[in-house]
């Protein structure tokens, strides 16, 4: 039977994974259904892993336009939907789900929000960039990672665990390299622009330890934790003069392609949505 997202008068998306009760996706898409005069809703499903293969199922009987899938959940969806795009192959991870011509398919958007936050925040950030230092090889990495190839960009994966920076470094070949902490100090001294990819640095995480002394001057600092809106790393960065991005543009703009999926309408990432998003993030962390 054919699938249509359009089975009942009022379009219904959601955000699966768990745990999801924190998360902004509803106050975004509410605000672009409110703005925008659709008739449509947006719902947070907390989903086992075991539950993937029920919502499936409610997926082909066109109860879900499509969904957002958060962690940990994006890998088993990318190996569950009939077809997946071409951005979620090369990240292997799915966080946007559609229906089309009747298949469910898998679309990964964290490139997207990553790229276009950067785009906005610094526009001629690709004049002056060449090398990329990214901390972090985790799934949040690869996808950076990827974005950033694809501009030509040539990059090093700085981890931790050095074998899981190896294995992104394997996937996207020569333009990708990957080190190990201790290399940090040298690879900052060559590098146009730093992204942290970890949680360090997150409200509830361990600081990020790092001495940014060695950037150059130009460097641009980018870190995709929003909460707080401002983290440590992004402070210090700015009192030394360094171009900096915030991370909430990221999760706004990754939203986009979704909501446009479902509804049929593309939403703007506009300031109001930025202070409603904000304000949330303050009111419930009030350190940030
Ligand atoms: P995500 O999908 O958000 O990227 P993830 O796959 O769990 O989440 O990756 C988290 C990243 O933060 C990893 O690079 C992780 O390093 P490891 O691969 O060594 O685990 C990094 N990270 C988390 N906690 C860390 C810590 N205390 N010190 C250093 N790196 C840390």
């Amino acid at each position: 039977m054919p699938l249509s997202p359009k089975t009942t008068s009022r379009t219904k998306a959601c955000l699966i994974g768990h745990p999801v009760a924190h998360s902004r996706s509803p106050i975004i898409h509410r605000h672009w259904l409110k703005t925008l005069g659709i008739d449509g809703s947006y719902e947070l499903v907390d989903l086992p892993p075991d539950g993937l293969n029920g919502f499936l199922d409610q997926l082909r009987q066109g109860v879900y336009a499509g969904c957002n899938v958060t962690i940990p959940l994006k890998e088993s969806m990318f190996d569950r939907v009939d077809r997946t795009d071409d951005t979620a192959k090369a990240v292997g991870a799915v966080n946007t789900v559609w229906i089309e011509g009747g298949k469910i398919i898998g679309g990964n958007s964290d490139v997207h929000g990553f790229m276009a936050n950067l785009d906005e925040s610094v526009p001629r950030w690709q004049e002056a960039t060449r090398q990329v230092v990214i901390l972090g090889a985790g799934g949040a990495a690869r996808a950076c990672t990827y974005g950033l190839v694809e501009r030509g960009m040539r990059v090093a994966l700085v981890n931790r665990t050095k074998a899981r920076a190896d294995e992104l470094a394997m996937r996207f070949g020569a333009a990708v390299t990957a080190h190990s902490d201790d290399e940090t100090d040298a690879l900052l001294g060559k590098a146009d622009l730093l992204v942290n990819t970890t949680s360090l640095g997150m409200q509830g995480k361990e600081p990020l330890r790092l001495d940014i002394s060695r950037l150059r001057p130009a460097a641009i600092v980018y870190d995709i934790v929003y909460v707080p809106l401002r983290t440590r790393l992004l402070d210090e960065a700015a009192a030394r003069g360094h171009p900096t991005v915030t991370g909430l543009g990221m999760l706004l703009h990754q939203a986009v392609a979704g909501f446009e999926k479902w509804f049929g309408a593309r939403p703007a990432v506009t300031p109001d949505l930025r202070s409603l998003i904000e304000a949330d993030i303050i009111a419930k962390t009030p350190s940030s």
